[in-house]
């Protein structure tokens, strides 16, 4: 609505109260922003969208990981994507519910979309947050940050800090005598949601901004480069899992992955990244008893 990209937004929620609720209160915005109808619905009416944004699943309290909460994650996702399907959807999905590249694989074998059409919103958030925390450190515009972070959105995420570019700078270029310690930068982006779960008990801005600029992306058919979780099917050596790569985003979706040159021991902490989310996935199917179907 505050960006204008949107005629109608429909809240669907099991709690059909709290999404009639939401619904109102921010209708109550619209005179003073960009109008738009926004209400509480059903998935019938999601099944002309253009987009489809799932955000339902387990929150994470404290200090649980994303991954700790993947079986009842998975559960709603599974529950969402197939009525949304019934109803004949045929638009983009995009997924911010956590483990965001679980449940965004778990959306692409369910709804049987092609994998251009399915999409998480990834490590665009810590993307944001690691130009975020640079841009203080360094006074530069975090835009003016070209920057990664690539992987898995959670623990195992990779900051590709060799092709992180400032006005075509290296970092140790462009701050010689004060480059930002990698470890401590890194650790800082990775716990950043944790420490903001612990104050308030969830996040939420950072995230609605990361998925509003997916949709943008979308919507305005912009060929940007964000990274998001996407199938992966053979990019350095990976295959059947969702995580995050740059990806060009436009009114198909995903309309190209892109394999930036990585530097040797940040291809093998990509490597080890999808590892830890293949095993992720392999224990959730055996739980569920669901053998998973492999996704090229
Ligand atoms: N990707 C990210 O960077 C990111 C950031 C923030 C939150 N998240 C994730 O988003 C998810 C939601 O977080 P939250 O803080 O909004 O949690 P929340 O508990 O406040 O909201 C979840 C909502 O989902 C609804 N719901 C549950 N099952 C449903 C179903 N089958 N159909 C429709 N609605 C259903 C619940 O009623 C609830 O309103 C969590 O998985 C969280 O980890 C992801």
């Amino acid at each position: 609505m505050l960006r204008a990209l949107f005629r109608e937004i429909v809240l669907i929620d099991s709690n059909h109260e709290l999404a009639a609720a939401e619904a109102a209160d921010l209708s109550d915005a619209n005179a003073l922003a960009r109008p738009a109808k926004i209400c509480a619905g059903t998935y019938e009416d999601a099944a002309s969208a253009r987009i489809a944004l799932i955000t339902a699943g387990a929150a994470t309290h404290g200090k649980e990981t994303r991954i700790s909460v993947a079986a009842k994650s998975a559960d709603v996702m599974r529950r969402c994507v197939d009525e949304l399907m019934a109803g004949g959807f045929d638009g983009i999905i995009v997924v911010a519910a956590n483990p965001v590249d679980l449940m965004t694989l778990i959306a692409l074998r369910r709804s049987g979309l092609p994998p251009s059409n399915v999409m998480g919103t990834g490590t665009l958030l810590d993307t944001s947050r690691l130009r975020q925390k640079l841009s203080t450190q360094m006074q530069v515009a975090p835009g003016s940050i070209d920057a990664l972070v690539l992987g898995e959105h959670g623990d195992s995420e990779v900051i590709a800090f060799s092709t992180l570019r400032i006005g075509g700078l290296s970092l140790g270029q462009f701050a010689p005598a004060d480059e930002p310690n990698h470890y401590e930068v890194a650790s800082s982006v990775r716990n950043a949601a944790y420490e903001i779960v612990g104050g308030k008990g969830y996040t939420s801005f950072g995230i609605a901004t990361a998925v509003v600029r997916i949709c943008e992306a979308i919507v305005r058919d912009e060929h940007s480069v964000l990274p998001v979780s996407v199938l992966v099917s053979g990019q350095f050596g990976m295959k059947g899992i969702c995580l995050s790569l740059p990806c060009v985003v436009g009114a198909d979706g995903v309309e190209r992955i892109l394999l930036p040159a990585l530097e040797r021991d940040e291809i093998e902490a990509l490597r080890a990244s999808a590892a830890i989310l293949r095993t992720a996935d392999s224990e959730l199917n055996q739980e569920q008893g669901t053998p998973a179907k492999e996704l090229e």
